[in-house]
């Protein structure tokens, strides 16, 4: 029985290192080395190259190196015999709620339009906001989205949070799929987490922009498909969105050409909100391969009928 990393970047060496000083027991191959392929019981992916799963008799278990888990099925060499397992990791949560943060105050103090008038040495005092001018509204509220509502809310922010069923958070005022009006129209910075799915797919579009209050702004941290890019410029043009930040991208790296990159109300990063640690991460693999290999129940699995 043995693990096989799978990176479309070929980033495996520091993976292969966790392992090797938290587990040497376990035998773990890159997929580009040579590797007895009947041995593979666990795949360990990231964006990996699609097709690969149907060579590998005995795999069981797909396991993402990060919280989102969509790659896996958009690879049709996926079935639904395989278990799938994603990542929930302390350090990948205290990340998104810094990154997301970060964006919040960034904004409300205007520190993107100060970097822009730093390269004009240009000296302008803006108008500012502060807590109590804004309602940030989460959309996702599973771990990262739950997490990052409270952190937001412990630090005196009202926050909102919506998602697909109604969840009971302190401090948070929950909506429900059905009351999605009611959460934007109360929102004027919009938080995306939601996790990728034929329902989610291209949610963040003009029709929904119409319905937050003008000037909304948008922080973008979960998967380049959940945003219509032509529709957030247009939203911005106008008036109705006042900027966005924007940290994933339906093909990344985001092409040299993406009319983004020159967008002055659009802050782009690329895809670092929160990234999985290895050495974190490594612990918990292991633990589910012990798991995996005793029959026991897998920690972090994903529901494959619902998508997430
Ligand atoms: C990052 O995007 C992740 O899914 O962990």
């Amino acid at each position: 029985m043995a693990i096989l990393l799978i990176r479309q970047d070929g980033k495996t060496s520091q993976w292969l290192n966790a392992f090797k000083s938290q587990a040497s027991q376990i035998e773990c191959f890159d997929y580009n080395e040579p590797h007895p392929k009947e041995t593979i019981t666990m795949a360990l992916v990231w964006k990996q190259p699609h097709g690969l799963f149907e060579q590998y008799k005995n795999l069981k278990c797909v396991a993402s190196m990060g919280a989102g888990v969509d790659f896996i099925f958009e690879d049709p060499s996926f079935h639904q015999e395989l278990l799938m397992t994603r990542v929930v990791d302390p350090l990948l949560i205290t990340d998104m709620e810094e990154f997301v943060t970060a964006q919040v105050y960034a904004y409300m103090k205007g520190l993107y339009q100060y970097h822009s008038q730093q390269s004009l040495s240009l000296w302008q005092q803006n108008p500012y906001l502060r807590k109590k001018d804004i309602t940030i509204g989460i959309m996702g509220m599973g771990v990262l989205g739950s997490a990052t509502a409270k952190a937001l809310s412990v630090q005196g922010f009202n926050v909102l949070g919506w998602s697909n069923s109604k969840k009971q958070i302190e401090g948070i005022t929950t909506y429900e799929k059905v009351d999605l009006n009611l959460f934007l129209e109360k929102t004027n910075v919009l938080v995306c987490l939601l996790p990728l799915t034929p329902d989610t797919n291209g949610i963040l579009n003009e029709s929904l922009f119409s319905k937050l209050p003008r000037g909304a702004y948008l922080i973008h941290v979960a998967r380049g498909p959940h945003l219509v890019g032509e529709d957030l410029i247009q939203s911005i043009d106008k008036g109705q969105m006042c900027g966005a930040a924007i940290d994933v991208f339906p093909t990344e790296p985001l092409d040299t050409k993406s009319p983004f990159w020159g967008h002055s109300k659009i802050h782009i990063t690329p895809h670092c909100a929160s990234i999985s640690s290895p050495e974190s991460v490594v612990a918990q693999i292991v633990v589910n391969y012990n798991r995996l290999t005793s029959h026991q129940p897998l920690l972090n699995q994903v529901d494959t009928l619902k998508g997430y």
